[in-house]
C-alpha cells in the first residue's frame, strides 16, 4: 500500500530509515548505508550519540514543554550561555526556534524592527543574491535566490528583497580578471543595488559565507565579505549571515565569519546546532542591534509556540558540548583538507568534473559536459539524482541538487559527513563517491 505520508516524491515511496549508528544508517531496504552528507549537512556528530540522548532523556523525565510567555528553561539558558560564551564577534544573545527556516524569518524581522525602535522606519528593502537559500516559508523563500524553489510561489513572494549576483569566481570571475577586479565588481554591483534602492531604505544585506546546498559548497574569495562589510556599515543597513548550513563548526570554525574576517549583525544557525537530534534554529544577535530594542519598545515583536523548547535545547546543549569536549573541530580540519585531497585525487581530471570545492567537512562536486567551456549536462538527465541514487546503491548516502547556475542547469552533489569521521571512512566515502559518479555518468543516454 501506498504511504499517506506526503514524501518528498509524491510518485514513489522512500525505504525506511530504520536506526542509526554513528556514521551509518540501516534502512527498510535491508542496507547499511554511511550517512556521507549527515542528511543536508545536519548530523554533524552522526547517529545515536549516547551523550546526546542521555541528555535529552534526562529533560523529559523533567519537563518537555513550558510556555516562553511565563517561562524559560534551564537547557535553554545555558545553550545560550555556550553558543555566547567569550561573545564572539560581538554576539551577546541567542533567539531560538526550531528551524533554519524560522531563523530567517527572525533575523529578518529583528532586522526591520532594530531600525524601527531607531526611528529608521522608511529601511524596509532586504538585498540579499542569487542562487541563494535561505529557507522555504515565504518570507525566507522571497529572501532567498534559489530560482527552481521561487518559481512557483513568484506571484506570493514579498516586493521587499531584491538580489544580486553571488561570489560564484568558477563560473562568473572573467578570465581577463583578477581575484581582486571580481571582488571589485560585486562589491560595485551591490553599492548600485542600494543606490538603486536609495541607501536610506534598506534594511538588511543577507548572504550565505559558504553557499550550500544551492550553489555547492561555494566559498567566497579574500575580500569580499569585507567588502560587502564596509557597504552595509557605509550605509547604515545589517549584515545577516546565514549560517543555517555552513555554521556550527562544519567549516573548521565554530563560525565561518571567522574566516572571512568580519562579524554578522544577525546570524541564523540551524542544522549543526542540533545535529538533528531534535529540530532547533536561531539567530546570534550583535549587542547593539538587541540594545536597540531592549532600550526601545522592549520586546522582540515576533514570536513561536515552540520557541527555546526545553527538549530541543537539552539536545542542543549536549551536541555542543560534545563538539567542545571533544575538540572535534580540530577533525573536521584535519579530515576536511583530507576529504578534499581524496575527492581531487579520485575526480580532479575526470573530464566531466567541473570543479571540486568546499571548506571543512563541507565538500560539493560540479559536473559539465566538457571542462573548457564548462556547459552542462541537459537538465532532463538529472544527473545529481543518478549519482544520489548510485552512491546509495553502494551505501553511501550524499546530497545532490540541480539548477546549479540558474535554477535549471547544472549539477552538483554534496558531500558533509559527521565531525568525528575517520580518514579509512573519508577514504570510503570518495571510493563509493567516486564509484557512483562513474556509473551515473556511464548510464546517461546518448553520451
Ligand atoms: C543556508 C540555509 N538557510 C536556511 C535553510 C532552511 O532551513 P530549514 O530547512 O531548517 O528550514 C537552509 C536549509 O537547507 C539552508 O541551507
Amino acid at each position: 500500500m501506498r504511504s499517506r505520508l506526503l514524501q518528498r516524491n509524491l510518485r514513489e515511496d522512500p525505504p525506511l530509515a530504520l536506526s542509526g549508528e554513528g556514521i551509518f544508517i540501516r534502512d527498510s531496504n535491508g542496507k547499511t548505508v554511511i550517512d556521507g552528507s549527515g542528511g543536508a549537512a545536519v548530523a554533524c556528530l552522526g547517529h545515536r550519540h549516547p551523550r546526546v540522548l542521555a541528555a535529552m532523556r534526562e529533560q523529559m523525565d523533567k519537563l518537555c514543554y513550558a510556555h516562553t510567555a511565563l517561562y524559560s528553561c534551564e537547557s535553554a539558558e545555558r545553550l545560550a550561555d555556550m553558543v555566547l560564551e567569550g561573545e564572539p564577534g560581538g554576539l551577546t544573545h541567542l533567539y531560538l526556534c526550531s528551524s533554519g527556516s524560522e531563523g530567517t524569518e527572525a533575523a529578518l524581522k529583528m532586522a526591520r524592527q532594530y531600525h524601527l525602535e531607531r526611528g529608521e522606519t522608511q529601511r524596509s528593502r532586504i538585498i540579499s543574491r542569487r542562487q541563494s537559500y535561505h529557507g522555504n516559508t515565504l518570507g525566507a523563500l522571497a529572501a532567498s535566490g534559489n530560482a527552481m524553489r521561487r518559481a512557483p510561489y513568484m506571484p506570493v513572494l514579498a516586493e521587499a528583497f531584491s538580489h544580486v549576483s553571488p561570489c560564484y569566481a568558477y563560473r562568473d570571475r572573467r578570465d581577463d580578471e583578477s581575484e581582486a577586479d571580481y571582488v571589485a565588481r560585486l562589491a560595485a554591483e551591490l553599492e548600485a543595488e542600494f543606490q538603486r534602492l536609495g541607501p536610506q531604505n534598506v534594511a538588511a544585506f543577507i548572504a550565505e559565507p559558504v553557499v550550500g546546498a544551492t550553489l555547492g559548497c561555494v566559498t567566497a574569495l579574500p575580500g569580499y565579505f569585507k567588502a560587502v562589510r564596509e557597504i552595509c556599515d557605509r550605509h547604515g543597513a545589517l549584515l545577516i549571515l546565514d549560517e543555517v548550513m555552513c555554521g556550527m563548526g562544519r567549516t573548521g570554525t565554530m563560525h565561518a565569519w571567522e574566516q572571512e574576517g568580519v562579524t554578522p549583525d544577525i546570524q541564523v544557525i540551524a542544522k549543526g546546532l542540533g545535529g538533528g537530534y531534535q529540530p532547533i534554529g536561531g539567530i546570534l544577535i550583535a549587542g547593539r542591534v538587541e540594545e536597540a530594542l531592549r532600550n526601545g519598545s522592549g520586546a522582540f515583536m515576533h514570536g513561536h509556540t515552540y520557541q527555546a523548547h526545553p527538549v530541543a535545547s537539552a539536545a542542543a546543549l549536549a551536541v555542543q558540548q560534545v563538539i567542545r569536549e571533544e575538540n572535534l573541530l580540530k577533525n573536521v580540519g584535519r579530515m576536511g583538507t583530507l576529504l578534499g585531497e581524496r575527492l581531487t585525487e579520485r575526480l580532479g581530471n575526470h573530464r566531466h568534473v567541473g570543479d571540486i570545492r568546499g571548506r571543512g567537512l563541507f565538500w560539493a562536486v560540479e559536473f559539465v559536459t566538457d571542462r573548457a567551456t564548462k556547459a552542462t549536462f541537459d537538465p532532463k538527465l538529472q544527473l545529481h539524482e543518478r549519482v544520489k541514487m548510485e552512491a546509495y546503491g553502494r551505501g553511501l548516502a550524499c546530497y545532490p541538487m540541480g539548477g546549479t547556475i540558474d535554477g535549471r542547469h547544472g549539477n552538483h552533489v554534496l558531500l558533509s559527513p559527521p565531525y568525528a569521521v575517520t580518514a579509512a571512512q573519508v577514504d570510503t566515502i570518495v571510493a563509493r563517491f567516486g564509484d557512483a559518479v562513474e556509473a551515473a555518468l556511464a548510464g546517461l543516454p546518448r553520451l
